[in-house]
């Protein structure tokens, strides 16, 4: 499927927007960050640190495709990137990279029951990881997360597995999918340094008041 990118926001703003949750240290190893905006033109200037590990659960071509602003071409910056990167993807639609191993997560609901998780430039090796999907106040409790209202929240659970399997101690952790800030939520709570983008201003908002509260797992 294709479509167009219903992008509202213009590069001017989503510059003047950047600056969410920034530490004082500006240094890009060991800052932390949530930035408004399109990753596609965010990605051009943003200075990252060798160690940096992408972990990212972007939109889909087959679920809720508008509502995320899915188009083809949506990963393609993400080739240009020399780090490790862990993208999920749906289980029912191609894979758009290249990548070096693929990791599954089982779900289990009895719906779409798994999604795939791609790795890039790391190794071959393959993992499974087991975790409740979190689209309801009942499947939180199961995950023992609190929902927050996004419809793919990601258990913090298996976020923290991806970051402790995948990353070193000092690795910066990026997320340009952000979504409720999961992936952040994980990275914070194990200390390490992270920056996440999204594009929707009321996800980032569920992000910011996540971060600040502490992790209850
Ligand atoms: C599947 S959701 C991520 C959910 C996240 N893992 C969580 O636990 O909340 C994908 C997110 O990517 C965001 N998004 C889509 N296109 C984007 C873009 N070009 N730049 C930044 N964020 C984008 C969507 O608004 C959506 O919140």
């Amino acid at each position: 499927m294709s479509q167009h990118r219903g992008n509202d926001l213009t590069t001017e703003g989503l510059s003047q927007d950047k600056g969410h949750l920034e530490s004082p240290n500006t240094d890009p190893i060991t800052r932390t960050e949530i930035i408004l905006g399109d990753s596609l033109e965010i990605m051009k200037s943003l200075e990252l640190p060798a160690n940096t590990v992408v972990i990212t659960d972007p939109p889909y071509p087959d679920y809720l495709a508008d509502e995320y602003k899915y188009f083809d071409g949506v990963l393609d910056f993400l080739k240009d990137l020399p780090y490790r990167q862990l993208i999920f993807w749906s289980c029912r639609a191609d894979f758009p990279l290249d990548y070096t191993a693929i990791h599954i997560w089982d779900k289990k609901v009895p719906t779409t029951p798994y999604e795939r998780i791609f790795e890039r430039n790391g190794k071959t090796h393959y993992r499974h990881f087991s975790d409740y999907l979190i689209n309801s106040p009942v499947a939180a409790q199961y995950a023992r997360d609190i929902f927050n209202e996004h419809p793919s929240q990601k258990p913090v659970r298996l976020m923290k597995k991806l970051v402790n399997e995948f990353s070193d101690p000092d690795s910066l952790i990026l997320d340009p999918f952000a979504g409720s800030g999961t992936t952040l939520l994980a990275a914070k709570d194990l200390g390490h340094p992270y920056i996440g983008i999204e594009i929707n201003p009321e996800y980032i908002k569920i992000a910011e008041q996540r971060l600040r509260q502490e992790v209850l797992l």
